[in-house]
């Protein structure tokens, strides 16, 4: 069954019709490793929040946001401010999904301190269940020290675009055989630090099929072949936002295309004096 929802325009609050499901929790989230498929899109906002959440298991308020909505060259300029921001929008938008908020760039790495203040920080000022942070074998500690005092983590492996200085570009990774084994490595020791669910993101087929068979959580790709437990996408992507997008996303409408068309049409019809009509105007005693 589908769900419409109507906007207060007050509160900014979404209401749902008809009356919301419960919120999915991240133990339930876990107990889907190996069983039905984990949909999992990005949302920056409540409007889009409310309009995904009755077809998903997860909401992930990507860092992808820097680029999707600032515009940005890389998700590294990306701040808290901005994870928080948005992350709340999405809270407010959704009853039913996971909210999953990325921790930025320089916001974790430095210690398990620093990255508990920060992540303690993202669940409070937004009402997320839980941070996802990129990183392999160096994440581990910090994944731990999360997890032991309350705080749910998504690792993150393989393609990590906030390391896109030192990997120097955003290609597929794996292709040799050293790179496979630490990509694998990685994802065995995060997963076994205590993550309750794994990104694998841009690996090659066989990686991302050995890594879910091998460690416990469930494994969300994207650009990781159908072997992992779930997929994600960027919304904006899959949307059909933009002209370039990766070999492994899948377009499922072309947006850009239609709002170029409704804005042109918008245009033409503004200079015409053909919009507004007696539909739109207000007169007095009517
Ligand atoms: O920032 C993001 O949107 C992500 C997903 C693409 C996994 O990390």
């Amino acid at each position: 069954m589908s769900t419409t929802h109507t906007l207060d325009t007050s509160t900014s609050r979404a209401h749902p019709v008809p009356s919301p499901m419960k919120r999915l929790t991240v133990p339930k989230i876990q107990a889907m490793k190996g069983g039905d498929p984990i949909v999992m899109l990005t949302a920056y906002s409540a409007r889009m929040a409310q309009l995904l959440d009755p077809h998903c298991e997860i909401l992930l308020v990507g860092d992808s946001l820097g680029q999707v909505i600032y515009g940005l060259p890389s998700t590294v300029p990306v701040t808290i401010e901005m994870m928080c921001a948005h992350g709340a929008a999405v809270v407010r938008g959704s009853y039913h999904s996971v909210v999953a908020i990325d921790m930025p760039f320089g916001s974790y790495e430095a210690s398990p301190a620093q990255a508990f203040e920060n992540a303690a920080r993202i669940l409070k000022e937004t009402g997320a269940a839980a941070v996802k942070l990129e990183g392999g074998e160096a994440m581990a500690e910090t994944v731990t020290f999360l997890t032991r005092r309350g705080i749910p983590v998504i690792g993150h492996v393989g393609l990590t675009p906030q390391a896109v200085n030192a990997l120097g570009g955003y290609g597929a990774r794996g292709r040799n055989e050293a790179e496979a084994k630490k990509i694998v490595a990685d994802a065995k020791t995060v997963a076994e630090a205590g993550c309750f669910a794994m990104v694998l993101e841009g690996v090659m087929e066989e990686i991302a099929n050995e890594i879910t068979r091998n460690i416990a959580c469930p494994t969300i790709g994207i650009g990781a072949s159908v072997h992992c437990d779930g997929q994600v996408l960027v919304t904006e992507d899959m949307l059909g936002m933009f002209e370039r997008t990766a070999k492994f996303v899948k377009r499922y409408d072309d947006l850009a295309v239609r709002i170029d068309q409704a804005a042109s049409t918008y245009a033409a019809e503004v200079r015409s004096r053909s919009f507004p009509t007696d539909d739109q105007i207000y007169r007095a005693g009517k």
